[in-house]
């Protein structure tokens, strides 16, 4: 399976929703990181046909997705950031409804609803009202109805928004457990969410796209820029000030600033190991003193 985005630009009025992005995706887990606003949902909306690109050409195995029409949404699962479950319906009934409108036969979406409901661990509760469901439910069983068909291509957005840190976990084994023979494109600004099941990182900013590579690439891109700094309490705000400042640990009088910067912020500052939380501050974090993003 070969997904290919060639030269796609969205524009709404004289804005650029999406400028000019070109990248190809093979079988397995790509997260698309980028603070909001950057056009995660608009690239999955184009990549679902939910919308269509003002130019540029989406291209599944070689063939243009709006001329496959229905054999490309037979393809691909989706997962809209804010989906409309029927409050009213068991999970059992809403799992039949979308199957029938997927054009799955009675008795196919039988089997396949055991199977999802299994998968996503939510058999013991088919027959309650999904308008009764947590956070995390709610969207295990959006990931059902979006598995449905046994899509090739999964898109789901910003599906962990709301999640508590187990349910997150537990999404995250999930969408990792079903990654196998098929395209997962996960969009998020929580970079935990991504930073160990997807092969490769997409950070979109502005609408651009400014890197896709694996994680452990892309932390290359910050070597040598991750320092921490012991100081005092009072010094914080001209840190503030001056560099990009991530997480602050008071131990009695001290305080350790962990900061981002190309050049070393103090005399007494030691290199550390960046992370992907770091890549993000480095990213996304309004600059003060290095000037616009690298590319
Ligand atoms: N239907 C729309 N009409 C006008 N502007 C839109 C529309 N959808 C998105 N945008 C704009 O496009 C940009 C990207 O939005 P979006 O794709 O929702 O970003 P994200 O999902 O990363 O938060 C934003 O500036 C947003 O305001
Ligand atoms: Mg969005």
């Amino acid at each position: 399976m070969n997904l290919a985005i060639e030269h796609v630009t969205k524009k709404y009025g004289n804005h650029h929703a999406i400028d000019d992005i070109s990248c190809e995706f093979s079988n397995g887990v790509y997260g698309i990181l980028g603070a909001n606003g950057s056009g995660k949902t608009t690239l999955m909306r184009m990549l679902a046909t939910v919308t269509t690109p003002t130019a540029g050409i989406i291209r599944v195995n070689g063939k243009n997705i709006l001329s496959l029409g229905d054999d490309y949404r037979d393809m691909i699962g989706y997962l809209p950031q804010h989906i409309g479950l029927y409050k009213n319906f068991t999970a059992d009934k809403f799992l039949h409804y979308i199957a029938a409108l997927k054009g799955l036969s009675k008795k196919e979406a039988a089997l396949k609803i055991e199977e999802l409901l299994d998968l996503v661990n939510l058999m013991d509760v088919r027959k309650k009202k999904v308008g009764t469901f947590s956070g995390g439910m709610k969207q295990r069983i959006g990931i059902a109805q979006a598995l449905l068909n046994d899509p090739k291509i999964l898109i789901v957005d910003e599906p962990t928004a709301g999640l508590d840190p187990k349910e997150r976990i537990r999404f995250r084994n999930l969408l990792s457990s079903i990654s196998g023979e098929r395209i997962v494109l996960l969009s998020t600004h929580i970079v935990s969410d991504i930073e160990f099941i997807a092969k490769e990182v997409l950070i979109l900013k502005n609408g651009r796209l400014l890197h896709k590579r694996n994680p452990q690439e892309l932390l290359h891109e910050i070597a040598g820029k991750v320092w921490l700094v012991t100081t005092a309490e009072s010094e914080i705000p001209r840190y503030q000030d001056m560099f990009k400042v991530g997480n602050i640990v008071r131990s009695e009088s001290r305080v350790e600033l962990r900061i981002i910067s190309d050049d070393r912020p103090s005399l007494a500052a030691i290199l550390t190991t960046p992370n992907l939380e770091d890549l993000y501050l480095y990213f996304f974090e309004e600059d003060f003193d290095a000037g616009p993003v690298k590319v």
